[in-house]
């Protein structure tokens, strides 16, 4: 059997010139766990050519969603990019990925920490009645260089809220907070300045992070991972695994496309 199954696009959208995101079937048999991610790509010279996407969509939704850059010279995101609907488009069958709840302990608040298209894993946890069930807050960051890369703004601000089944939880749990570094907006500023300065708490109404209470999940470059990852051991959170569950998880933004 092919460690890929097989599916259809079903919707493109095109964010800006460097940002898309697309919809596509889902194998009834694929079962995932919110955060996690899992290989897509083409047929390319008749071989596979695959990468690594978080699953956008959330896990019990019957199609799936990625969130993708568009690298011009990108082996595979410089194809993808032209997908239309009714394409195919190849799934692996076996997700995977440290940004699962599984790898925390159990917590207040739960600070999502994003770059760029490290915001995918998270809009799948935003959409998990589950999470809103473990933490009393989420707090879903959103770190970008141009305000037109905030991607899934509107969902967040305008859709979340008032869904059918849980914008009661996104009213009362969620915190969204999106942060521009180049443009003019409401907020500017790296997430990584935002905490050490104690602007974020003060701007959310929340004491600064403190592993007695938060957890946290980041996903984003290497450089903001680090960078992050410093920070809060500082503060002595320490890194969770399937093996022995921690303060806070991290995952790359699969970026080089
Ligand atoms: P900046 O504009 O100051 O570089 P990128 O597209 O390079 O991944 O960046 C996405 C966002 O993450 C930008 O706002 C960028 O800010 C910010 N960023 C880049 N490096 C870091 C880092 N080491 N820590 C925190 N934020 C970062």
């Amino acid at each position: 059997m092919s460690a890929f199954n097989e599916e259809t696009v079903l919707s493109v959208h095109h964010w800006n010139d460097t940002l898309f995101s697309f919809t596509t079937t889902r194998n009834p048999a694929l079962r995932f766990k919110t955060g996690q991610f899992v290989m897509i790509g083409l047929m390319v010279e008749g071989k596979p050519l695959m990468r690594a996407y978080s699953v956008v969509s959330a896990h019990y939704e019957d199609h799936l969603e990625f969130y993708s850059i568009k690298v011009q010279d990108g082996p595979l995101t410089s194809r993808l990019q032209h997908l239309q609907v009714g394409d195919k488009l190849l799934v692996s069958r076996k997700p995977t990925g440290s940004l699962i709840m599984d790898n925390l302990k159990p917590g207040k608040n739960l600070y999502l920490l994003s770059t760029g298209t490290g915001l995918a894993p998270f809009m799948s946890v935003v959409r998990d009645p589950e999470f809103y069930e473990a933490f009393e807050k989420i707090i879903l960051t959103h770190g970008v260089r141009w305000k037109s890369e905030l991607g899934y703004f509107e969902h967040i601000t305008e859709d979340l809220p008032e869904h059918e089944h849980f914008g009661d939880l996104v009213r009362e749990q969620l915190i969204y907070y999106p942060t521009v570094t180049r443009d003019e907006f409401a907020r500017q500023g790296r997430l990584t300045d935002l905490i050490q300065n104690g602007q974020m708490f003060e701007d959310i109404g929340l004491p600064p992070l403190n592993p007695e209470t938060d957890r946290v999940m980041i996903c984003g470059s290497p450089a903001m991972l680090k960078d992050l990852v410093e920070i809060l051991e500082a503060r002595g959170f320490v890194e969770g695994t399937s093996h022995a569950p921690g303060d806070y998880v991290i995952e790359r933004a699969f970026v080089e496309k």
